[in-house]
């Protein structure tokens, strides 16, 4: 009798380890899910954004703001990639969690944070001049913080200052929204860039004039839609060495 009892006893407390071991299994990896790996389907993610923008846009800026950003050499001109190129050329990339992603000229934000939805980088940063669309952007960021859809283990990160001066240091892959940017200031950039890490991929709009001289590859020609023509131009050169101060002509 008292056998049976223990026997029982055991059976009991092994199951009960047993449903708890599961249960924390599945709490810990809902946990993981909500906590936003960057794997946000395109639909979902999409929709998410249009809630996010609704009120939003990075059209017409003060005149003021205009004029900041011509005296820094950089093009106030705006207009959006689309979802689509975005989804599109990040796939065919293979982000991983070791990517840092800067949108360099960030507008309000949507390209950075579709990218930290839907891609795993381990961090994304928006880079813009303008007072008024930096500020959307950081408004679209704190809804969805509101949502607690950010992962704290993953950087989200809005500047506001002149790409020519950002640290880009940890960059691996960079988008310029370049259709706009003046030959000058896409040479600033391609010489800034060819002092990142071999490796790095930069997508870009506007072709660099002269791509082997900072040891850069175009290894992706594209047409896709951006908010301004169906078909549009885009570009990735990856680097294959860095350049070192010696090496670069600036
Ligand atoms: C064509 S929009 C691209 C917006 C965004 N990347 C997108 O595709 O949705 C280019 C943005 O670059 C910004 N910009 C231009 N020169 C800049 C500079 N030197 N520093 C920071 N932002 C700049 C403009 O204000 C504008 O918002």
């Amino acid at each position: 009798m008292q056998k049976n009892m223990l026997r029982r006893n055991y059976y009991v407390i092994t199951i009960t380890m047993l449903l708890t071991i599961v249960g924390v299994y599945f709490i810990t990896s809902r946990c993981n899910k909500n906590n936003f790996q960057g794997d946000m389907p395109f639909e979902q993610a999409t929709t998410l954004l249009g809630e996010l923008y609704k009120d939003k846009s990075g059209f017409g800026i003060p005149s003021e703001e205009t004029e900041i950003i011509r005296s820094r050499g950089g093009a106030p001109t705006y207009g959006e990639i689309s979802y689509k190129a975005v989804d599109t050329i990040l796939n065919d990339l293979f982000i991983t969690d070791e990517d840092v992603l800067y949108d360099l000229g960030s507008g309000v934000g949507k390209m950075v944070l579709q990218s930290y939805l839907s891609f795993p980088f381990k961090k994304v940063v928006g880079v813009e001049l303008s007072t008024k669309r930096f500020a959307q952007s950081v408004e679209a960021k704190d809804l969805l913080e509101e949502k607690e859809l950010i992962n704290p283990n993953r950087t989200i990160l809005f500047l506001k200052e002149d790409f020519t001066e950002s640290d880009l240091d940890d960059a691996t892959v960079v988008y310029l929204g370049s259709t706009c940017y003046s030959l000058d200031l896409m040479n600033t950039l391609v010489k800034k860039l060819s002092k990142l890490k071999k490796g790095l991929r930069v997508i870009t709009l506007k072709k660099f004039s002269d791509p082997e001289e900072y040891n850069f590859a175009l290894i992706k020609e594209y047409r896709l839609p951006m908010s301004w023509s169906k078909s549009s131009p885009v570009n990735v050169y990856e680097l294959k060495e860095q350049m070192t101060n010696t090496q670069s002509r600036v």
